[in-house]
């Protein structure tokens, strides 16, 4: 069975409430398609204007972050089951940016990962290795490492239905994407990690993303590879270039 194509926007620390409104307007027209999931994962503080705004349209929205526990004095934090309520469905986990400016570790990621399962959000997954992995040599490993902790305990079944996203955190933001090759190798390798894990089927069924510079540009030959499923996108998410992208074809 062929695997349909997801295209997430990360909005990342950007657009105010009324930004956000405005923003989903303008693209609302851009991102209709029938062939590619489509999310905006955006700031908690936009959730509930732009969950409204997209009612009625093919845009899912996500969160970029949550935390694992259920409730009660975790000061500034937001719940799983809030942002079910509030008619969230996807949420990212593990960004490089909250793995390194929030340090947050594959322990902790793995318990959020199975809150969110637990409570009935998709987790897109992220994982990525840095320049100096990179020269070093030990990306597959590093990779490899990241999934294996940050799924550790979950079952199949949710994996199947899960993304995950690959991001060399040198391409994030940075405007050098990584080659269609590169992302492929990588994502090829997480579908291999997944079937070592778990079965082929399970390998087969999950969705793997790359991220890191995709524009209106580069997206189809990314997207064209067997192993990557679509993308999710930093900068060109907040542009009318996001229409571009998930009307890649
Ligand atoms: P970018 O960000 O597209 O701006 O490189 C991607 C991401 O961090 O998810």
């Amino acid at each position: 069975m062929a695997r349909k194509k997801i295209v997430a926007g990360n909005w990342k620390m950007n657009m105010t409430p009324s930004q956000a409104v405005k923003l989903v307007e303008t693209l609302k027209p851009l991102v209709a398609s029938d062939d590619v999931d489509v999310v905006y994962c955006v700031p908690a503080i936009d959730i509930v204007p732009v969950v409204e705004a997209c009612k009625g349209t093919n845009v899912e929205v996500g969160a970029e972050n949550m935390y694992f526990e259920e409730k009660g004095a975790y000061t500034g934090e937001i719940s799983a089951e809030m942002l079910v309520d509030a008619g969230v469905k996807y949420v990212i986990i593990g960004h490089s940016e909250r793995r390194d400016y929030f340090k947050e570790d594959d322990a902790l990621l793995n318990k959020k990962v199975k809150k969110a399962i637990e409570a009935g959000l998709t987790p897109i997954l992220c994982c990525g290795e840095s320049l100096e992995q990179r020269e070093m040599g030990v990306t597959l490993d590093w990779i490899n490492l990241q999934i294996k902790s940050d799924l550790d305990g979950v079952a199949a079944s949710d994996v199947a239905n899960m993304i995950i996203a690959y991001e060399p955190i040198w391409a994030i933001g940075t405007g050098k994407t990584a080659t269609s090759d590169q992302a492929e190798e990588v994502c090829g390798a997480i579908r291999r990690t997944i079937a070592a894990m778990y079965d082929e089927a399970t390998a087969e069924a999950v969705r793997i993303q790359y991220g890191g510079s995709v524009n209106a540009g580069n997206a189809a030959e990314l997207f064209g590879k067997p192993d990557i499923d679509g993308g999710l996108v930093g900068g060109a998410s907040l542009k009318e270039d996001f229409g571009k992208i998930v009307n890649y074809k």
